[in-house]
């Protein structure tokens, strides 16, 4: 390894942490990287946007929530924390139940592909922005991601494998977004990521007989991180009011809808992993509703009801005929297409069914900041 580059926990930007892993990437295997490639609608995605009409935003509506926030990221509180140290234990990979590995493994693919995925997105806006707030904004977020993924990488490692990183930002497919669709999303998706990492990180520390892993002890600081990048999507919502008005609080309801449905489906697609920690799925996907809908409260004028009676049986509808999709899709020929129709029909039925359930109006606060409560 070139000894000049730094860990990517302690590079100040982007570009060092992933310096750090393009130089260990000889070691990458090819089925983690073909994992990270993959392109559904429920595997993480690489985004691009119009970058100019991002650049463009005003911030001045909340320019002393906004300095205050960029303060604490400038101050960089988590340097250095995402390497391996003394509490990192070590875990035999080879004598692991060969389902958990499996399903564990994939949910270490699929989580450094979404850090790196917003990583990105993050320093693609960094790199093409004129406009200082946005440039500083995203230089922090897109070091922060570059961090986290840089880890999980590490710890892959450890298994004989890894993502290849610079492979993946050149030849995912990347997909377009407007940058309102943008704020929903990645506002959504760093408050949700917030509400797995410190959900697990609290059921570890009361229930420590379940923790197979030594990442989960890195989740707290981890999902502060997450936190206030989501502190930042919710300001420029806040500075920019139409964004949530109008038609687009239906674009709201789409997005938590689509967001909370997938988390739901990819969990309980791990059954062993999830054993293992000792959490049942649909406890911890209404968990992390009920956190991440609290803290949408901060921006968003509406939250859905999670508590309606339909709310759980749409999605285990969802997740069934998503089930009968992927059977379908291995098993291929006429009969194979005709039953993943099918199935695909029943899962967007299920999802329009979801959109039908009214949401629950909400009093957008004055202060939108928050502090991580849970
Ligand atoms: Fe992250
Ligand atoms: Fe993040």
């Amino acid at each position: 390894m070139n000894v000049h580059t730094k860990h990517s926990a302690d590079a100040e930007t982007a570009e060092e942490s992933l310096a750090y892993q393009e130089a260990q990437a000889v070691n990458d295997s090819d089925s983690a990287t073909a994992v990270a490639m993959q392109n559904t609608l429920l595997t993480p995605r690489f985004y691009t946007t119009d970058f100019d009409e991002m650049d463009a935003l005003n911030v001045e509506p909340v320019r002393q929530d906004w300095d205050l926030l960029l303060d604490q990221m400038r101050s960089d509180p988590n340097r250095g924390h995402f390497k391996k140290n003394e509490d990192w234990d070590q875990i035999d990979w080879d004598g692991m139940e060969p389902e958990l590995r499996k399903e564990f493994i994939d949910f270490l693919i699929s989580s450094c592909t979404a850090e790196f995925s917003g990583c990105v997105l993050y320093k693609e806006m960094k790199r093409r922005g004129t406009n200082p707030d946005i440039c500083e904004l995203f230089k922090f977020m897109s070091r922060d991601e570059a961090r986290h993924a840089g880890f999980i990488n590490d710890a892959l490692r450890e298994a004989g494998i890894s993502v290849n990183l610079g492979f993946l930002t050149r030849a995912k497919k990347y997909t377009y977004f407007k940058p309102k669709f943008i704020y929903y999303a990645t506002y959504l998706s760093e408050k949700i990521g917030y509400a797995r990492y410190i959900t697990i990180y609290r059921h570890l520390e009361a229930n420590p007989e379940y923790r197979f892993h030594p990442i989960f002890k890195w989740f707290r600081e981890w999902c502060n991180d997450e936190f206030s990048h989501g502190e930042a999507f919710a300001l420029l919502m806040k500075a920019n009011p139409h964004l949530t008005r109008g038609g687009n609080v239906y674009w709201i309801k789409f997005f938590l809808t689509a967001v909370y449905s997938t988390m739901w489906i990819r969990d309980h697609q791990r059954p062993a992993f999830h054993q293992a920690l000792g959490v049942d799925p649909a406890w911890y996907g209404q968990a992390v509703f009920e956190k991440t809908s609290e803290i949408s409260r901060q921006i968003f004028p509406i939250t859905l009801d999670i508590d309606h009676p339909k709310w759980q049986p749409l999605l285990n509808a969802m997740q069934d005929a998503n089930a009968d999709l992927d059977a379908a899709r291995k098993r291929g020929g006429i009969v194979g297409r005709l039953k993943a129709g099918w199935a695909s029909a029943r899962a967007a039925t299920a999802f329009a069914r979801l959109m039908l359930i009214p949401a629950i109006p909400n009093e957008v606060p004055e202060s939108v900041r928050l502090e991580p409560a849970y």
